[in-house]
This record gives C-alpha cells, sequence and structure tokens, in this order.
C-alpha cells in the first residue's frame, strides 16, 4: 500500500465521524488531524511516550481532544458514552481482542459503531500459513503485532454484525455494530 493510499484511508475513517468518538491504540495521533465532524475526540494509548505525542498532535487540532492512558480491554469510560470508536492498526497487537471488542460494546451508545481498519491473516491458505508461523518470531519485535488475527471471525463470533467496506490485500476497512 502506498503512502497516498493510506493517506486516503485515515481521511475516509475518520473524517465523517459526528458526535462524541472514541480512538482506541491512538499511537502518535496519526488520524487526530484528519477528524472533521466529530464534536469530542477522546483517545486511549497504554505506551507513556506515543500517548504524549497524541497529546501535542492534539493541540494542533480544530476540536477537542483528550488522550488518556489505558487500554482497549479495560476502557476508563462510562458505558453508553460514545457515538463511535475508531482502531487503526491496533487489533493486530491487542493482548486480548475480545475482551478489547465487549469493552467497545459497553461504552458504545445504542446505534453506535466501530470504525477499523486492520491488517488481518491473508486469505489464501498458503499465505495464512506463512503469516503463522512468522507471528510468534514478528511479535517479539514488532510490539506484539499479529499476522494472522482473523478479527473478522473474532467480531461475528463476540456477536458483531461486520461489513467489510474496503480491502485491499491483508489490508481492511470494517465498520461493525453489535447485534
Ligand atoms: C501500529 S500502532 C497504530 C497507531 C495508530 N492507531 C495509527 O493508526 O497510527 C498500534 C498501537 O496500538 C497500541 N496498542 C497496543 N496494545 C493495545 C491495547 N491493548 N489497547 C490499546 N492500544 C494498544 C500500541 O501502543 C500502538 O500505539
Amino acid at each position: 500500500m502506498n503512502k497516498m493510499r493510506v493517506w486516503n484511508w485515515r481521511n475516509h475513517l475518520v473524517g465523517d465521524l459526528a458526535g462524541v468518538v472514541l480512538e482506541i491504540g491512538v499511537g502518535a495521533g496519526a488520524n487526530l488531524p484528519r477528524y472533521r465532524k466529530a464534536i469530542r475526540v477522546f483517545a486511549v494509548e497504554p505506551d507513556p511516550q506515543r500517548a504524549r505525542q497524541a497529546q501535542a498532535t492534539a493541540m494542533r487540532c480544530p476540536i477537542p481532544v483528550s488522550v488518556k492512558i489505558a487500554v482497549a480491554e479495560a476502557l476508563p469510560f462510562a458505558s453508553g458514552s460514545v457515538d463511535h470508536v475508531v482502531s487503526s492498526l491496533v487489533f493486530c497487537s491487542v493482548h486480548d481482542p475480545r475482551r478489547a471488542l465487549r469493552e467497545i460494546r459497553r461504552v458504545l451508545r445504542p446505534g453506535g459503531a466501530l470504525h477499523m481498519f486492520e491488517h488481518i491473516r491473508p486469505q489464501t491458505s498458503l499465505l495464512a500459513n506463512a503469516a503463522r508461523k512468522i507471528t510468534p518470531y514478528w511479535r517479539r519485535i514488532a510490539h506484539n503485532c499479529h499476522l494472522d488475527r482473523a478479527t473478522l471471525e473474532t467480531l461475528r463470533a463476540e456477536g458483531w454484525e461486520a461489513q467489510v467496506l474496503a480491502r485491499y490485500g491483508v489490508f481492511v476497512r470494517i465498520e461493525a455494530r453489535p447485534l
């Protein structure tokens, strides 16, 4: 995926989200300047250094953004308090994806949605096998990043309706709603 395409993915992912948004695993805040319609953005990030970078990025955003140090598996927000949750390139590395999905479901308001841009297990069995074999080594050098996460299947197993809006190789853009 070239740089220009990633740029477009980020804009498409968050640009039109209105209301209160929670972004999990915000990293250094690459998505933050791209929110155009949200009234408020909350962001969580477990890595203190990245959280500081996200905070610095947030200062340059026209929309109010607060960054907290937290993991997706234990979100410091009230139940039913956000309209949208955003996850970009995060579900490959969360320790417990199913627990994270339960937390996201809890904090979403009725009618709310989860917007994801993730890389997932390759579709062909040859590449899926290679990803499974490489992952134990890769995750040690890449901050727990798994190349073989079956995120769509995990969503469905946790009772979400998951729609693939776009796919580019192993990268997918997903909109998911609790059933
Ligand atoms: C590849 S980076 C993506 C950062 C950002 N979302 C982006 O699109 O540029 C993955 C991020 O997920 C964060 N992360 C890892 N485990 C997490 C968890 N359990 N809950 C929330 N974030 C997590 C990492 O600290 C890191 O900042």
